[in-house]
């Protein structure tokens, strides 16, 4: 069955009994039983909820493998991975590009309790064999990166990473399943920010986890029930209906994100385009190997002050300036203020995320509307340099 086909008939039989066509949303905190411990496989729904069962189904589908459990939030997703896997005197390497909850998650909750978080060019060899050791149980990677859109090579990193005894963990959510299949070039776990693309509508929060092997994925299961961090079946019915669409609406995000990445890379005011699309990104030739796409999102470098960053990304038409990425309705966001405002300032300069990166998660909008009202915003920048010039053309 072809991808898009899964998203619709993957583990999404009609319902037995009714033929509705949908499924319907089992909007229950427990089930009654025949007598104690007798039930149909569903007896309290922070433990299983069909409604959750379903979505599980699907997103395993998706990834290619037999295993998924569906959180309350991304983070909860990536919390449960962790404590599986991590405890005092353990280590876990890193990327220095890694979304900003990501961070604090290892650095607030994880380093206090004696885990060692070694941050590392994990797309340089040397420097990712240097920094693992016997102690290392997890390499965390995302590829694409948020939020300068860096590419790693998984499949390096998976067979580096197994040498040393390490999983590695591969967050999934900028590419999407769509164009980025994890597990067939070696991770380990794949996490979601079901949020963003999955969902795919912004009315959301939810993550999920998911694993090839039963005894990588057990401890993460046990966990999503002992700690209880699950989403409401209504929130998983809202995924579900999202997933129908999602290959259509992904193949239109990166169809706008090329089209706004072209119109960017040739402007005046634009410093540097991160897309790994463009044939000048330095991670071009690997996101062609291990991608059928280039993903939804562009983030650039604009040449002005960090007040010209704020007014661009405050004053768009079709951009709404907000957390968040991978809906149908266009976002923007200035990732220091914003989702990368918890890592401190000199750790972000020391990395190459300037005060005046802003990123961009184009919508399912016609490319030409989203192209002028960014043209737009450039254009006043350059009129706002003009004038603190006193009228000379910067
Ligand atoms: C790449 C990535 N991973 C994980 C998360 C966390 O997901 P959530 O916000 O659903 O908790 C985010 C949120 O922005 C993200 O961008």
């Amino acid at each position: 069955m072809e991808f898009a086909t899964r998203t619709i008939h993957a583990g999404q039989p009609s319902e037995p009994g009714t033929g509705s066509l949908v499924a319907p949303i089992f909007q229950t905190s427990t089930f009654e039983q025949d007598a104690p411990g007798v039930h149909q496989g569903f007896d309290y729904s922070r433990t299983n909820n069909p409604t959750r069962a379903r979505l599980e189904t699907v997103l395993a589908d998706l990834e290619g493998v037999a295993h998924a459990a569906v959180f309350a939030s991304g983070l909860a997703a990536e919390n449960a991975v962790l404590q599986a896997f991590l405890k005092p005197g353990d280590e876990v390497v890193i990327p220095p590009d890694v979304y900003g909850g990501t961070y604090r998650l290892l650095t607030r909750v994880f380093q206090p309790i004696g885990c060692t978080v070694r941050q590392v060019d994990v797309g340089n060899p040397e420097a990712l064999r240097a920094a693992l050791s016997q102690r290392t149980r997890l390499v965390w990677i995302e590829s694409p990166t948020n939020p300068r859109l860096l590419v790693y090579d998984i499949a390096a990193i998976c067979a580096a990473a197994h040498a040393a005894g390490a999983l590695v963990v591969v967050d999934n959510t900028f590419a999407t399943p769509v164009f980025q299949q994890p597990f067939a070039i070696g991770a380990d776990i794949v996490v979601h920010s079901v949020t963003k693309y999955l969902s795919g509508h912004s009315d959301l929060i939810q993550g999920a986890v998911l694993a090839r092997d039963p005894a990588v994925f057990e401890p993460i299961k046990f966990l999503q029930n002992a700690t209880g961090a699950v989403p409401s079946p209504f929130d998983c019915w809202l995924t579900l209906r999202g997933l129908k669409t999602l290959e259509l609406r992904v193949l239109r995000h990166a169809e706008n994100a090329a089209a706004i990445a072209d119109a960017l890379a040739g402007h005046p005011l634009v410093r540097r385009v991160y897309y790994p699309g463009l044939a000048t990104h330095p991670g071009h030739a690997v996101a062609r190997r291990q991608m059928t796409g280039f993903g939804g999102m562009v983030s650039f470098e604009l040449d002005g002050t960090v007040d010209d960053a704020i007014a661009f990304v405050s004053s768009r038409r079709f951009f709404a300036l907000g957390e968040s990425l991978g809906g149908v309705k266009s976002l923007v966001c200035h990732p220091a203020k914003m989702t990368h405002a918890s890592i401190p300032a000199p750790e972000r300069a020391a990395f190459g995320l300037s005060d005046t990166l802003v990123r961009l998660s184009p919508g399912c909008e016609h490319r030409n509307d989203l192209v002028a009202d960014l043209i737009e915003g450039l254009d006043r920048v350059g009129q706002r340099l003009t004038v603190a010039a006193g009228g000379r053309t910067v």
